[in-house]
């Protein structure tokens, strides 16, 4: 069965993960560990079972403030009051390794742990980053872009949590 850690400097292969796109390999190998140590987000990733250190793909979490002005109005009044949502800030997968369903399993366990997070210290919403042009990505499983900001798209915990119910 496959699942996903957090990242472990010792074990996993940062120098080995190669998604095609720069900044998601530095921040891999030269950010993430250290961000998790500091508590300011937590980096999980997808080991190859065929070898540990080998990694698939990887994603990043933490929380941000809550921007509404670029949601629809009635999401706008619902959350007036709400100071953070969820924020998937990084989501890759290695090249060697796309087109195999392993991008949409790390959304849906990205979003199951989120959703997790809010229902213990509730939020309402969750953004994604969707840099270079993978809005289409988190579009075919329910985000919505923001009205002011085509790059940064957003679904809501209640959304989440019918689809996972
Ligand atoms: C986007 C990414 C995570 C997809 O990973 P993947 O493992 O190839 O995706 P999957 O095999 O799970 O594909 C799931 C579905 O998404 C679709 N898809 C994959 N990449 C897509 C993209 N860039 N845009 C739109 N749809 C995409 C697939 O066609 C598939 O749909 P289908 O089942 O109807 O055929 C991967 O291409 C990647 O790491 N890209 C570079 C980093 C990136 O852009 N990250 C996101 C922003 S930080």
């Amino acid at each position: 069965m496959i699942k996903t850690v957090l990242l472990d400097k010792f074990l996993h292969n940062r120098n080995r993960f190669d998604c095609g796109i720069d900044p998601l390999n530095n921040y891999l190998k030269n950010t993430a560990n250290q961000q998790t140590q500091k508590d300011n987000t937590r980096t999980f990733v997808l080991q190859d079972p065929m070898e540990n250190s080998h990694i698939i793909g990887f994603y990043t979490l933490t929380m941000v403030s809550m921007d509404a002005q670029g949601l629809p109005v009635d999401l706008q009044k619902k959350h007036r009051f709400s100071s953070a949502a969820g924020l998937i800030a990084r989501l890759a997968v290695d090249s060697r390794y796309r087109g195999q369903g392993f991008g949409e399993w790390l959304l849906v366990d990205a979003l199951k742990k989120l959703l997790y997070a809010s229902d213990m210290a509730a939020f309402p919403l969750i953004v994604v980053d969707a840099k270079e042009g993978s809005g289409f990505f988190y579009e075919k499983y329910g985000f919505t872009p923001f009205h002011d900001a085509k790059n940064k798209l957003f679904i809501t915990i209640a959304d989440v949590r019918i689809s996972f119910s």
